[in-house]
């Protein structure tokens, strides 16, 4: 992705946040000047638990189509001492028919929660033990109302509206297109986009930047190159 686009969607993120009455933590408006007059020792924990803003088109070169836009507002590191809080919580933007591509995660059960704009469209599956799409109907608790969702089938969930995804359930969502887009709150165990994403095709969770003007925000994928 270029860092131009990455930049824009940033600003628009924070539009929509804005209109949503949604307030994000103060290091979300850090600069990439601000971020040289920190210690490694200060922000060490946004580093080690990847707090911050991520964009991601998944690799496909087509953001509109597959993407996400996500600031992961806190988080821990799994079996970590130092980081050892057993929840995180995201916010996300996904705009109309812009799919996160199907996925299951191992160790985390996350609720994916409509928190405001339109309606957010899903589709789940079980999976295999061999990792595959199962085609036995899918039991899910939305909203601590537990409801029978055939393999596949497409439904959504309004604002306020919530489903829970437990372990080695596939989930595909995007925002209904004619509806708007969708602000996405998850609350979650603990997140490693390292080692707890399994997508039913493979495919890149960061994306490759190519440098076409200077950051706006710093994304997580570019603490790596911090000096400290
Ligand atoms: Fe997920």
């Amino acid at each position: 992705m270029k860092r131009s686009e990455i930049n824009r969607y940033i600003q628009e993120a924070e539009a929509l946040f804005a209109k949503q009455c949604f307030y994000l933590p103060p290091f979300a408006h850090w600069t990439p000047q601000d971020w040289k007059t920190k210690s490694r020792d200060e922000v060490d924990e946004i580093l080690a638990c990847n707090l911050g803003w991520d964009v991601t088109d998944f690799g496909s070169g087509d953001y509109k189509k597959a993407g996400l836009f996500l600031f992961t507002i806190r988080n821990a590191v799994l079996n970590s001492p130092k980081y050892p809080k057993p929840y995180a919580e995201k916010i996300m933007i996904s705009l109309e028919n812009q799919v996160t591509l199907m996925h299951y995660h191992a160790h985390k059960t996350e609720d994916i929660i409509n928190r405001g704009g339109g309606r957010l469209a899903f589709r789940l599956y079980n999976s295999t033990p061999d990792g595959k799409l199962d085609d036995s109907t899918v039991y899910v608790s939305r909203d601590g109302v537990k409801t029978a969702v055939q393999s596949g089938e497409m439904f959504s969930i309004g604002n306020g509206e919530s489903i829970t995804l437990t372990p080695g359930l596939y989930h595909e969502f995007w925002a209904l297109k004619g509806y708007g887009p969708v602000m996405i709150g998850e609350v979650s165990a603990v997140n490693d986009d390292h080692t707890d994403n399994f997508f039913l095709n493979p495919l890149q969770r960061f994306p490759t930047v190519e440098e076409d003007e200077d950051p706006y925000r710093l994304i997580v994928g570019d603490y790596n190159a911090l000096p400290f």
